[in-house]
């Protein structure tokens, strides 16, 4: 076996994986037609007719309801803004607690922080990453008010029991499906599990509009609620005689007539972007698990995977190679392999510090929360692990990666794991 390209052999690889583009002539048709229309939004924050946007959004609200089996769509500009309205209209305040992943995009817990809540960091499953029923029910306390799950990396989360402890609770629960777009879940699609679910339209998304997001639900009080939060709510509520206003002031999280035409033919594809990207999981699951010390994705019995990103576990003891060596290697062997995903939330500076809104510490500091929150290391250990020991991962399951790619993506582990003495310490 040739030398490994870290210590001066030729690489695997020489040339970049092919990159992600879905965007073709259907979405630049689509984009003319509105742009000739001269009319890039219609919202207006009023209560009128174009109170819920334009032609191009409402269209896309009722495919996106038609396609997920859905009751309510409400498109937003982004998962980031669907998030923050989907926790304002859950009626969560300042002295509650909300029960969030800390493996995820940091969105999915300042969701809770920007109402004044707090987050509380569940910890999370060693097989699909997602937050579990048992960590969750240790967090629940008297403060708890709603549960924010992630699918994380394309793969639902198990939530019929946490429905369930939901219930028993009386909690809302909000799905983040930002990266689990087509992910199924005993036919059931991911982000529609839930009382809220919400999707991303952003560039890196398994269907895209540069920016964007769509919040789902099936309850028609929530919906009512979301659409007042996009849009300026707090001007319209006298005129439709909204009587509960908590949490009702608005933003502007309107999205586009551009974004919306774009994602109405982004839908149209969304299987035949989400098969690829399990076709190329599945060969690479098959070749890359026969090595010892490689764990490849694993996908929980009626769950089908959206395969957001390629995950593995990597066991260092096993191959006698540290992580950071080992992922060293595979770079310089051409293969775009990284070592853990996002440092656990709650070591980030603003939990750190409890410094959000003000300086005085709101909401951490707020007379009104009884609560104890620890962010300490050590709180959430399976997380620890997986981002300091095991996880790598790379973005390289989609529509446009070949056979002849992903045998490139074997070849140098293969290469590695057999030249491993050149590697340890
Ligand atoms: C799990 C998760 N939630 C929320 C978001 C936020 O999405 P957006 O960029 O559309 O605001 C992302 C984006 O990467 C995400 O991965």
């Amino acid at each position: 076996m040739s030398k490994l390209a870290i210590s001066g052999g030729q690489p695997v690889r020489v040339h970049p994986f092919p990159i992600y583009n879905t965007i073709g002539s259907e979405e630049k048709q689509a984009v003319l037609e509105v742009l000739d229309t001269g009319v890039l939004s219609q919202f207006l924050g009023t209560a009128s007719k174009e109170f819920y946007g334009g032609p191009r959004v409402q269209k896309l609200e009722r495919e996106w309801e038609e396609y997920f089996g859905v009751r309510h769509a409400v498109t937003v500009n982004s998962a980031t803004s669907g998030l923050y309205a989907a926790v304002g209209a859950a009626g969560v305040g300042p002295g509650d607690e909300v029960i969030v992943s800390p493996y995820t995009m940091t969105a999915s817990a300042t969701a809770a922080l920007v109402y004044g809540a707090i987050p509380i960091f569940a910890d999370i499953d060693a097989d699909i990453f997602c937050i579990t029923p048992e960590s969750i029910r240790k967090c629940i306390t008297s403060y708890t008010k709603a549960i924010i799950v992630v699918d994380l990396f394309g793969h639902p989360a198990d939530i019929d029991e946490i429905m369930q402890i939901a219930c028993e609770h009386n909690l809302v629960v909000i799905e983040d499906a930002a990266q689990s777009p087509g992910a199924l879940s005993c036919g059931r699609y991911a982000g529609t599990l839930a009382d809220m679910g919400v999707f991303s339209l952003n560039r890196h998304k398994t269907i895209h509009a540069g920016e964007g997001g769509v919040i789902v639900t099936n309850d028609d009080d929530l919906a009512d609620r979301l659409r007042l939060i996009r849009n300026h709510g707090e001007v319209v509520v006298k005129d439709k005689g909204t009587q509960n206003i908590v949490n009702l002031i608005g933003f502007n999280y309107r999205m586009t007539e551009i974004e919306a035409a774009i994602a109405s033919e982004q839908l149209k594809k969304l299987e035949k972007l989400v098969v690829p990207r399990i076709e190329a999981a599945d060969y690479l699951t098959e070749r890359l698990g026969v090595f010892p010390g490689i764990t490849p994705p694993v996908v929980c019995q009626n769950v089908r995977h959206g395969y957001y990103l390629y995950v593995l576990r990597y066991d260092a003891a096993q191959t006698g190679i540290p992580r950071n060596r080992f992922v060293a290697a595979l770079n310089a062997e051409g293969i775009p392999m990284v070592e853990g995903y996002v440092e656990p939330i709650y070591l980030e500076p603003v939990y750190q510090k409890r410094i959000a809104f003000g300086k005085d510490g709101f909401p951490f500091t707020y007379p009104g929360y009884k609560g104890k929150v620890n962010y300490d290391l050590g709180i959430c250990p399976v997380t620890e692990r997986m981002h300091y020991e095991e996880v790598i991962f790379a973005n390289i399951c989609y529509a446009g990666i070949g056979r002849r790619d992903l045998d490139d993506v074997v070849g140098a582990f293969e290469k590695i794991l057999s030249n491993a003495h050149e590697l340890r310490p």
